[in-house]
């Protein structure tokens, strides 16, 4: 399909998404799949212009039109596999089966190295984890394992959570909310043959997260300052955000998405109050579109950048919990706002189209420091992917008086 034909089709699918509770008899699965497709065929013209399988693309700045690509020990190598693997998942395409398995492959370094930081997770359970999910494959299982046993040796018992960032001496203990995302290894290898501590470790790693890193009006620090020795709390920190008491948008869905799966594994309701709580005032302040600014407390906005990573994590994070949350009503508010941030994340706005290689534009990584301002950046596309394709899941089994958007 050429790229003018491609637009189109999007375009008129986001319409779609939009309109969709109007048509009585549309297929509910056809609403996503015109949105897979092309993303698909964007994504197999990429694997033809990365030439060395050890590189991954990273980040698109707004005058550039291709990825800029990163090594394999980069906290984002993952995330292209991962994207592979949910294109060929929707698509059974075997060339791009092939380009996730040799993507995948160089990141079995990592789980067989010292510990750099929790980011383990992101690299390991993005790309093996997927194309484990998929294929089945006992090789892909075991570097998992070594992986989650990797990972688990940033856990310092005295404060109860992983040192996600141990290059950084300024907080001799630290943990960030983004860590709450990779529990999901460890909870995985507990149940899959792993060492059964990795599922107290991931417990206990919530727990404290839960006490220390949300406040108390449920929006999240990003970075809590804790002392190594005694475990104690010493300060929470904005890092990647405006201010030490700000909101940091794609801080507070990882804490939507992470304490969701960690009622998931656990059954601990405490978790999943929270993940209720911080989506509830996520969705108190987003913006019209429902994509959020970097950070909901820069003074700049409305003229601050926003963040489609965000609202790309927050559509898995609700899709997640509208499964989770009995309630009728709040099953369907949670996925009627995934569905929506999806929707225009899939419109022009937020579409890259022909702009450049990625699939989404408007993505912020590192506003302080003022990297990946209002890029494209691989894990919007990762998560666009997988809020998609949860999307569409959604829709083959939701029942008529149950997650069903139009009751
Ligand atoms: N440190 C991961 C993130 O930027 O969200």
């Amino acid at each position: 399909m050429n790229i003018f034909k491609k637009i189109i089709t999007v375009s008129c699918v986001a319409f779609m998404l939009s309109s969709c509770g109007n048509s009585k008899k549309e297929s509910t699965t056809s609403e996503v799949d015109p949105v897979l497709q092309a993303n698909t065929e964007k994504i197999s013209q990429t694997i033809n212009t990365i030439k060395v399988r050890d590189s991954f693309p990273r980040t698109i700045l707004k005058e550039d039109t291709q990825w800029e690509l990163v090594g394999v020990r980069d906290w984002c190598s993952g995330f292209w596999p991962g994207i592979l693997w949910y294109a060929y998942e929707f698509s059974g395409d075997e060339n791009i089966k092939q380009a996730a398995v040799e993507f995948t492959d160089p990141i079995k370094t990592v789980a067989y190295s010292k510990a750099l930081d929790h980011d383990i997770g992101f690299q390991v359970y993005c790309s093996f984890g997927n194309g484990y999910r998929l294929t089945g494959n006992e090789a892909y299982k075991k570097v998992m394992l070594a992986a989650a046993d990797t990972l688990a040796t940033l856990y310092n018992p005295k404060v109860g959570t992983i040192h996600s960032w141990p290059m950084k001496p300024e907080y001799p203990h630290n943990t960030i909310i983004d860590n709450m995302m990779n529990l999901e290894l460890l909870f995985w290898a507990a149940k899959n043959g792993g060492d059964k501590r990795l599922y107290d470790i991931a417990e206990r790693h919530a727990e404290v997260t839960m006490k220390y890193l949300v406040r108390p009006d449920y929006s999240t620090y990003h970075l809590g300052s804790f002392d190594d020795e005694t475990g104690e709390f010493l300060r929470g920190v904005a890092h990647q955000g405006y201010a030490d008491d700000s909101m940091w948008a794609r801080g507070q869905t990882w804490g939507i998405y992470g304490f969701a799966f960690s009622y998931r594994e656990t059954g601990r309701k405490d978790f999943l109050e929270t993940s209720i709580k911080l989506a509830n005032k996520y969705l108190e302040r987003l913006p019209e579109d429902g994509v959020p600014f970097w950070d909901f407390d820069d003074p700049k906005i409305p003229n601050a950048p926003k963040d489609a990573s965000a609202a790309a994590v927050a559509a898995c994070g609700m899709l997640e919990l509208s499964t989770l949350v009995e309630d009728k009503q709040l099953q369907k508010k949670y996925f009627n706002e995934a569905k929506r941030f999806i929707t225009t994340l899939s419109s022009d706005a937020y579409l890259s189209n022909a702009t450049n290689e990625a699939l989404l534009l408007h993505s912020t990584g590192h506003h302080p420091r003022n990297s990946e301002v209002d890029a494209s950046i691989i894990y919007a596309d990762y998560y666009y992917m997988e809020a998609l394709l949860r999307l569409k899941k959604l829709n083959e089994i939701r029942k008529p008086e149950g997650l069903n958007p139009k009751n």
